[in-house]
């Protein structure tokens, strides 16, 4: 099936199955690997990117769901080679521990302060909650967010 996705501000003509999930089509059909693959079923998280402003899960939605939406993953949060403030902030609090989480946790974030620049703390706690981290990062996530809006 050929369809049309706008992905980081690049169109994209592709020939993939309407139901592969939209998760498999940014790795394995454009190669943006920032973008994980956790649970598979829209519970951890990792692989959230934005849809036309939008936090969502890309596990679990077909692509031909997004066909024509505006489709921005990690690799395009930033401005060019300007990473967005959450990258830097994440740089400077030294987020990560195996980092295979992050760049959804970024993303969530992302939307957030998209939708809401100034949060209180219990909001951004709220906000994250749906993002699984094993290596339990939290604390460095929140105080990253904080330190973007403070
Ligand atoms: Fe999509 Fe876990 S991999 S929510």
């Amino acid at each position: 099936m050929a369809l049309s996705l706008m992905v980081n501000g690049v169109r994209h003509s592709l020939d993939v199955e309407g139901d592969t999930p939209l998760l498999w089509v940014l790795r394995d059909e454009l190669g943006l690997k920032g973008t994980k693959f956790g649970c598979g079923v829209g519970l951890c998280g990792a692989c959230t990117v934005h849809i036309n402003g939008e936090a969502t899960r890309s596990c679990s939605i077909p692509v031909s769901a997004v066909a024509g939406d505006e489709v921005v993953t990690i690799e395009g949060l930033g401005d060019g080679d300007t990473m967005h403030a959450l990258q830097k902030a994440w740089i400077e609090h030294g987020v990560p521990q195996c980092g295979y989480c992050q760049s959804g946790q970024i993303m969530s974030a992302a939307y957030l302060l998209a939708n809401n620049p100034a949060p209180a703390r219990d909001e951004i706690v709220a906000a994250m909650t749906g993002n699984l981290c094993r290596c339990g990062t939290y604390t460095r996530i929140i105080e990253a967010v904080e330190s973007v809006v403070s």
